[in-house]
């Protein structure tokens, strides 16, 4: 119908605001995109910023998330349409219309959408996030490990999830493809050491 191509268009615009852009200007810190790891992401803004900085961030991509998946069922889409909202924030996110296509790697706007699909498996993703995340102190880490595990969650909890958050896994962990050749060389930065320049 023509609400859903509009709700999705909606979500794809929304999903395409970057908040590590934004935050970075707002703060006077340098474009996330040219220092660091040059992801436009909450953790890059930590690299190049502070604490607050990012959780800002890390706040504003996952509303992207959460916030068209919430409108859409508010006007009364069906759980798919939401659904697929969701997806096109995603995809915003990561080939932002206003920013060249390039953008950041999903995990925080992932998040977002899949809380208000299943929060229960959301739980268990981010559970397992943390857990690697304060054993290794690497946050890519962290994402890849808990995105390669979050299809094989939702096929547990939730199996009619199964192929969108297979899809947006995949999608995920191939935007972290640089930094799993980086993890596989033990070249991945930890976190507390700051942006160094350019690689
Ligand atoms: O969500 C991005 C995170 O997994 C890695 O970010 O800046 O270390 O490439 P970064």
């Amino acid at each position: 119908s023509h609400l859903a191509i509009v709700l999705w268009v909606f979500s794809y615009l929304l999903g395409s605001v970057s908040s590590a852009i934004l935050v970075c200007r707002l703060f006077g810190f340098p474009d996330p995109r040219s220092t660091g790891s040059h992801n436009p992401g909450a953790t890059n803004v930590l690299r190049v910023g502070n604490k607050f900085a990012a959780a800002i961030t890390l706040s504003g991509d996952v509303a992207k998330g959460m916030v068209p998946v919430w409108v859409a069922r508010q006007v009364g889409a069906p759980e798919s349409i939401a659904a697929f909202c969701g997806f096109c924030a995603f995809l915003g996110h990561l080939y932002p219309v206003y920013f060249d296509f390039r953008g950041g790697k999903g995990v925080a706007t992932a998040l977002g959408v899949m809380v208000f699909l299943h929060w229960p498996s959301t739980l268990v993703v981010i559970g397992i996030w943390l857990l690697v995340a304060a054993s290794t102190r690497i946050s890519s880490m962290a994402s890849v490990t808990s995105f390669l595990l979050a299809p094989i969650i939702v096929l547990l909890l939730k199996p009619e999830l199964f192929h969108p958050v297979l899809v947006l896994s995949l999608m995920l962990l191939f935007r972290h493809r640089h930094n799993i050749m980086q993890l596989f060389k033990g070249q991945e930065q930890r976190f507390g050491t700051p942006a160094s320049p350019a690689p």
